[in-house]
């Protein structure tokens, strides 16, 4: 099955599989209960608590952030970090297997 690894705060590395009934990155994290990842609008992009850095390397093949998105971030964060992205807006497909995300120690 695909994989997406979620590196906490603290360095600790959550490896976890997906498939097709799962939506977004965010989705992942979340049935997995991470810490970190609150995503209090279930993916409604209106919350910005569901904040992830995506890998250097895996920056060109998720793309950025929307309009929308990026409207969101900046909103949360002012200086939005490069990589920088709302879980809940990466969609996942099989083109994402092996995608790293570390989850920041503050969310919006
Ligand atoms: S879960 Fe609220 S913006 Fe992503």
């Amino acid at each position: 099955m695909p994989m997406i690894t979620f590196i906490l705060p603290d360095g600790t590395r959550h490896p976890l599989t997906y498939d097709e009934d799962d939506p977004s990155v965010m989705h992942v994290g979340v049935r997995a209960n991470l810490a970190h990842l609150p995503a209090d609008c279930g993916g409604q992009l209106a919350c910005a608590t569901c904040m992830v850095d995506v890998a250097p390397d895996w920056q060109a093949k998720v793309g950025p952030a929307g309009p929308d998105e990026a409207d969101m971030l900046s909103d949360a964060l002012g200086e939005v970090p490069p990589g920088r992205r709302l879980s809940c807006q990466i969609v996942l497909d099989a083109r994402l297997d092996g995608l790293v995300v570390t989850l920041p120690a503050k969310q919006g």
